[in-house]
């Protein structure tokens, strides 16, 4: 069986393609949703630089990783990893590692759908004018209102699912290139704007000193592990996905400059979210660490307040929906093109059935914001749970085994072959992915199970 030789792949139509793809993948709910409210729970200015130093020290140099490996495998993860291991000699169970990020894309989409059936929702109310002159006080309780009701949520979670598994029941390019080619340049508009709002609401500098001014007192050890966790889960890192879309992509093109690109770009669009929102949260004496409504409760005061805002704010939650779509379908490829490759059965079959489990599980998430929020393991709620094993266990865990594959495991031969860059630039980079991005994650794991108790 292992004997196989590997499937001749598609292949995306230039290096502008492979950019467009995986950036769809990193920029999404991470960026707009969870970044802003995580940093909001987390303190502020000393959270986004740990984060934005795990995005250069660990995600950018795991990017190239990835890519590369993907490249070189051409296979959905589980088959790459075998394939990879056998080229260096190495144990076949590093096949395992592409189980962990099967799986963890899988139970990463449960939530993000729902999520995204949120986003769905609030095109929904922009479109009816719902936001149109309220007050913070009447937004705040559309969000729980939406919070409140399982129905609504399962209806716009089952819409989510349905759009994302028809998207990749007909496979990953065509339609996706274009769609991300208009979507990326209309998203950044969009927060442009919502930022040239914020300035208009006399807690301008309040909100970015909020985001940029480090406040080390307020760091504790689960913050530098959620941001770690974020860097990884906002550059789509750790469980296979960008090794996927690697898979995919030519030979002929520098995978170190398309990595640095993404990076920028997904940074940028998460740093504009929040330069919109927080000085919204001031203005309007709304609460920081108010948890994953927080764009909900306030971008709409922005789009209630401002000249045009019906048509911005239908533009941006439409954008904002794409956007998740643009990430979903990368969420589950791996787990579909494994499913196809493994049972042999047609990519539409293999989309249903995943779409199908993925929809069961998304409903604890629905469930854990009303019925099932007593219902708790360890303290979190079905949804927090499930986020927390993912974005920081299963992801960081996934990076860290994937940054020793190509820093030791492979043959530097190969590595090198396959990234193409000078001698100098590339001995940074074994050094990053060999020792920088493991230990760091070693590090972080064990200061937060209480071995070091630095900012604790
Ligand atoms: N990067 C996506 C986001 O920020 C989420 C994602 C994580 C997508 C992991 C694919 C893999 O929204």
């Amino acid at each position: 069986m292992a004997s196989n030789p590997p499937p001749i792949h598609e292949q995306w139509s230039s290096r502008f393609a492979f950019i467009l793809a995986a950036t769809g993948s990193a920029v999404g709910l991470g960026n707009i949703w969870k970044f802003p409210y995580i940093t909001g729970e987390n303190g502020g200015g000393a959270f986004v630089m740990v984060y934005l130093l795990c995005i250069v020290l660990i995600g950018v140099p795991i990017m190239m990783a990835e890519t590369m490996m993907g490249r070189r495998g051409r296979q959905n993860p589980i088959n790459t990893l075998k394939t990879l291991a056998a080229e260096a000699g190495a144990s076949a169970n590093w096949q395992y590692l592409g189980w962990l990020g099967v799986i963890a894309g899988f139970l990463i989409l449960s939530f993000y759908s729902v999520i995204a059936g949120w986003s769905m929702a609030y095109v929904a109310k922009a479109f009816t004018g719902s936001f149109s002159g309220e007050s913070a006080g009447v937004i705040s309780q559309l969000f729980a209102d939406l919070k409140a009701s399982p129905k609504e949520q399962a209806f716009w979670h089952t819409v989510f699912i349905i759009a994302t598994m028809s998207i990749v029941a007909r496979g990953v390019s065509g339609g996706l290139e274009k769609s991300v080619r208009f979507l990326m340049p209309s998203l950044f508009f969009l927060l442009m704007l919502l930022v040239a709002y914020a300035m208009t609401t006399g807690s301008y500098m309040q909100g970015l000193e909020f985001l940029f001014k480090p406040d080390f007192s307020e760091l504790t050890g689960a913050a530098v592990l959620t941001a770690m966790g974020h860097a990884f889960f906002t550059l789509s890192l750790g469980m296979g996905a960008i090794m996927v879309y690697g898979s995919y992509l030519p030979k002929d093109i520098s995978i170190a400059k398309t990595a640095m690109i993404i990076a920028g770009a997904d940074t940028a669009v998460a740093l504009l979210a929040g330069m919109a929102i927080f000085p919204i949260v001031f203005a309007n004496d709304l609460a920081v660490g108010s948890g994953p409504g927080l764009i909900f409760e306030t971008l709409p005061i922005a789009f209630g307040n401002m000249t045009g805002g019906w048509l911005f704010g239908l533009l941006f939650f439409v954008l904002l929906v794409f956007a998740a779509l643009s990430s979903a379908i990368s969420l589950i490829e791996p787990a579909v093109a494994w499913c196809i490759e493994r049972f042999n059965v047609s990519r539409k079959k293999a989309s249903v059935i995943m779409g199908a489990l993925v929809w069961v599980l998304g409903m604890g998430t629905v469930l854990s914001f009303n019925e099932w929020s007593e219902v708790t393991i360890f303290g979190a709620n079905f949804f927090e749970a499930i986020d927390y094993l993912t974005a920081n266990i299963m992801l960081p865990l996934g990076g860290f085994f994937i940054a020793l594959f190509a820093g030791r495991v492979m043959l530097a031969k190969h590595s090198q072959d396959e990234l193409e860059i000078n001698n100098q630039l590339f001995s940074v980079w074994k050094f990053l992915v060999s020792y920088v991005a493991p230990a760091a994650v070693f590090i972080v794991f064990l200061n937060v199970l209480g071995v070091f108790g630095i900012f604790s």
